[in-house]
């Protein structure tokens, strides 16, 4: 009865949540997909930008909101006309590097949470026969942009992208953007006021001007048929398409080409097969990690994506790709600059590099925690053969049963898909990430799981949910979360031998299930400062972390139904919660590698087991 309260309490606040969405975005466009296929102006670069601790540029001093001509996104200049009464400068400010995190930038922001206003100047003519987009990779958190202090339009959460349309704002020659960037976080919030990351601030990922015809193909999806090896099957999307516009969906390679006719609603869907018999698709895996141009084009645009295709499945308590058994030798990421300043990645190159490493380590599987990694992670990493765990910050003791906390959570699972829906290597989308059981829990998760389902069935859901002992001496371990019956596997979070007693402890826990579900451990592993050595019951040395990981492994190898394993963390990185001077320093030190890129004795032992599993 509980639970059915629960859903019913948060279904209703639903629709409440849609009404106050304001809250949370306004005066967006929906999402661009494969924003890099498109005719791109970047504006990444130098912004100039203003520290606005108080948003006196935002509210007046009765905490009303301004008018965009009277906020800071006037862009005025005291110094163009000091006679006036202006009390902000842009251009005699302080200029901050885009992307980036602000905190890793300036000594005097490393532990700044608040509002920075950024400002970019940038030349564009204008086309009639064009439309314009501002895209933005990521902002954290919260980002209220205007251009020519026109219309201002509103996105919340720190780890997805969006757009909106310029195209009748923007003039002949220079244009502003000014973007009031705030990293407040909130207890409402997704995620919430406490993490175990640093709250890094700041546009984190690129910005584009984006080019495109009148209408053109926003959305689309070419995945490989279920059953089949030799049949493509997806859809495009168009926006401002008039019903009966055509698309053509080609992939040269494979000789394969479909024609679409959209409906009223810029919609259209296809199917094509091989023609010879014994002709097929060469599938996409780890050791084949092939991707096939594709293209879809119009009258007006051909736009250029590079799509792999696949299968994967879960029958029983094994995975299976492309109909053949795997096992996921994965690590955890977070999305942090491999070397030092260790601010917030987001270039090709951070993702080479943290990549290259999961490589060395026989990895064929990351899971991107605790939110969506920049674009460029998930790419890199379909072209390396490596497998994605894909997730969103529901993380830890988010608001259950505030409808802008569910509105928030599911904008951003919405954006995760609709951004990566087309990536081979991504299999798991994930909701949560340890978060208390209770029935209000478990209504707002399997609301999230329905609506991944429902937008993507090919892949599988999960979140990683924690463990549980059986008997009260703790020796018997398994996962009974509800929220397993939901989910497409069982994937848990345990930390036996550093959270949860010494690292001998593993030698001495057994594990069952009463789910026939592929097992994850989605998190295990403990911390090691590298080159800290000494006696290996000594927490911290490099030889605890070492026999914790061989502990564990022993363990491992024992668990039925043991599908996939991504130990925390690849590498050591910033956290609040981590104060421990001489020692962590402001890191969490759980990497198998230092945030210097130096390899700890674990890594060894990590990619040694996962060399067996080849
Ligand atoms: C948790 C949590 C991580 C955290 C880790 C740790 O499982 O999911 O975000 O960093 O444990 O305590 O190091």
């Amino acid at each position: 009865m509980k639970r059915i309260l629960a859903t019913i309490c948060l279904l209703a606040s639903a629709l409440i949540a849609d009404a106050a969405g304001e809250k949370l975005n306004y005066g967006l466009t929906p999402q661009i997909m494969n924003i890099q296929g498109r005719q791109l102006t970047c504006l990444d670069g130098d912004w100039k930008a203003i520290v606005d601790q108080f948003e006196n540029g935002y509210y007046d001093y009765r905490l009303a909101p301004m008018a965009d001509n009277r906020a800071f996104f006037a862009d005025n200049s005291y110094w163009r006309n000091p006679k006036r009464l202006v009390e902000y400068d842009f251009d005699t400010d302080m200029s901050l590097r885009v992307p980036g995190d602000w905190n890793t930038q300036m000594e005097k922001l490393y532990y700044y949470e608040g509002t920075i206003w950024y400002r970019q100047k940038f030349n564009v003519e204008p086309k009639p026969d064009k439309r314009y987009f501002l895209y933005f990779g990521a902002v954290n958190y919260e980002a209220i942009i205007s251009v020519n202090a026109e219309q201002s339009v509103k996105h919340t959460g720190g780890y997805t992208p969006f757009n909106f349309e310029v195209t009748d704002i923007l003039r002949q020659g220079e244009n502003t953007v000014v973007v009031k960037v705030d990293n407040k976080r909130k207890p409402e919030g997704v995620p919430t006021v406490n993490s175990d990351w640093w709250n890094y601030g700041g546009i984190t990922r690129n910005v584009y001007l984006v080019e495109t015809p009148k209408a053109f193909v926003r959305d689309y999806s070419v995945q490989l048929k279920k059953g089949t090896d030799n049949t493509v099957e997806g859809w495009v999307r168009m926006d401002g398409a008039t019903a009966g516009q055509t698309v053509t969906v080609s992939i040269p390679e494979a000789k394969l080409s479909a024609q679409v006719t959209v409906d009223a609603q810029g919609y259209g869907s296809f199917e094509v097969a091989m023609k010879g018999k014994k002709e097929h698709l060469r599938l996409w895996c780890p050791e084949d990690p092939k991707l096939y141009d594709v293209e879809i084009s119009t009258a007006s645009e051909t736009v250029r994506d590079r799509i792999g295709f696949r299968t994967i499945e879960a029958r029983g308590n094994e995975l299976y790709l492309n109909g053949k058994k795997i096992f996921l030798s994965g690590i955890c990421m977070h999305e942090e600059e491999p070397y030092a300043p260790s601010g917030r990645a987001w270039s090709e190159d951070h993702a080479r590099t943290l990549l290259g490493w999961a490589k060395e380590l026989n990895c064929n599987f990351v899971r991107l925690a605790h939110y969506p990694h920049n674009e460029n992670m998930v790419r890199v990493a379909e072209e390396m053969g490596i497998m994605v765990w894909d997730e969103i910050p529901v993380y830890w003791t988010i608001h259950w049963t505030d409808p802008d906390t569910y509105a928030n959570a599911e904008n951003q699972l919405v954006d995760m898909i609709t951004r990566d829906h087309n990536r081979a290597n991504v299999i798991i989308w994930s909701v949560s990430n340890e978060t208390p059981r209770g029935d209000e829990r478990l209504a707002f998760l399997t609301r999230l799981i329905d609506k991944a389902h429902e937008m993507d069935p090919t892949r599988l859901v999960s979140s990683a949910m924690e463990k549980e002992y059986v008997d009260a001496q703790g020796t018997h371990a398994t996962c009974v979360d509800d929220l397993a019956k939901v989910a497409d596997l069982m994937s848990f979070n345990q930390y036996i031998g550093w959270y949860d007693g010494n690292k001998e402890k593993a030698d001495k826990v057994y594990w069952t299930f009463d789910i026939n579900k592929p097992v994850i451990i989605s998190e295990w592993g403990g911390g090691a400062k590298f080159g800290y050595h000494g006696e290996s019951d000594i927490r911290f040395t490099e030889e605890y972390q070492a026999e914790l990981y061989e502990a564990n492994v022993r363990m491992l190898d024992k668990m039925p139904g043991l599908a996939g394993s991504t130990p925390w963390i690849i590498k050591d990185f910033r956290s609040p919660r981590r104060q421990l001077k001489g020692i962590q320093d402001d890191f969490n030190r759980k990497g198998v590698i230092s945030e210097k890129g130096e390899k700890k004795q674990a890594f060894y032992i990590l990619r040694d087991w996962y060399a067996t599993k080849k």
